[in-house]
């Protein structure tokens, strides 16, 4: 699974090696968070909506999870698919975490219900690929609201043992250090 800020081309990436990994015979399901199947849509055009109080807005991104796992991402596993996920735990980490309080939302993102992945990575830049502008309202607060979810990542990646891989360079550069970890770390042969 990919993680990192948001305008680091964490998309851009899952699809690329999405590309590569099919292209080698594996089957391979992309998804996202928020999001997933019509109900997971719905979810995300419910988070998005504006004043919605923290803990709600935390719960329904956890419903999107439980419903995605449900419905998307076990199914793809017991068929044998490799699931390359956009955004999972880590994102509500960050963000609700940011407002909440780490430990409760980290108790949360614990349960049972939702599956540790095989492998998350982060992937980092040292800004933002693209000049910012706020596309929703988790994504405010300029350059400084970036450097800080960018801080949050990389001591969350300390924290749980994340590898966290540079996004600098061209596509294909970054492609090819993300497939050197899926090998190191026996998801890819
Ligand atoms: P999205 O449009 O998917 O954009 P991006 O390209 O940045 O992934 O936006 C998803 C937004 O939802 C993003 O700003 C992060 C936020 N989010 C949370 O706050 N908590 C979560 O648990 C998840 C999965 C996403």
């Amino acid at each position: 699974m990919l993680e990192g800020p948001d305008r680091v081309g964490k998309s851009t990436q899952v699809e690329h090696l999405a590309q590569l990994l099919t292209q080698r015979g594996m089957s391979v399901l992309v998804s996202r968070e928020p999001g997933g199947d019509a109900l997971g849509e719905a979810i995300r055009t419910m988070v998005f909506a504006p004043n919605l109080d923290p803990w709600t807005e935390l719960f329904l991104f956890l419903a999107g999870r439980a419903r995605h796992l449900d419905e998307v991402i076990e199914p793809a596993l017991t068929h044998g698919e490799l699931v390359l996920l956009d955004r999972y735990t880590p994102s509500t980490l960050v963000y609700q975490g940011a407002e909440l309080g780490d430990e409760v939302v980290v108790q949360l993102c614990s349960l049972p219900v939702f599956r540790t992945p095989d492998l998350t990575i982060i992937l980092d830049r040292e800004l933002p690929l693209v000049e910012l502008e706020a596309s929703d309202r988790f994504e405010s607060s300029g350059l400084t609201g970036w450097h800080e979810r960018r801080s949050r990542y990389l001591s969350l990646s300390h924290r749980f043992g994340w590898p966290t891989v540079s996004g600098e360079g061209s596509q294909d550069e970054v492609a090819l250090r993300l497939l050197e970890v899926l090998t190191s770390m026996g998801i890819i042969e």
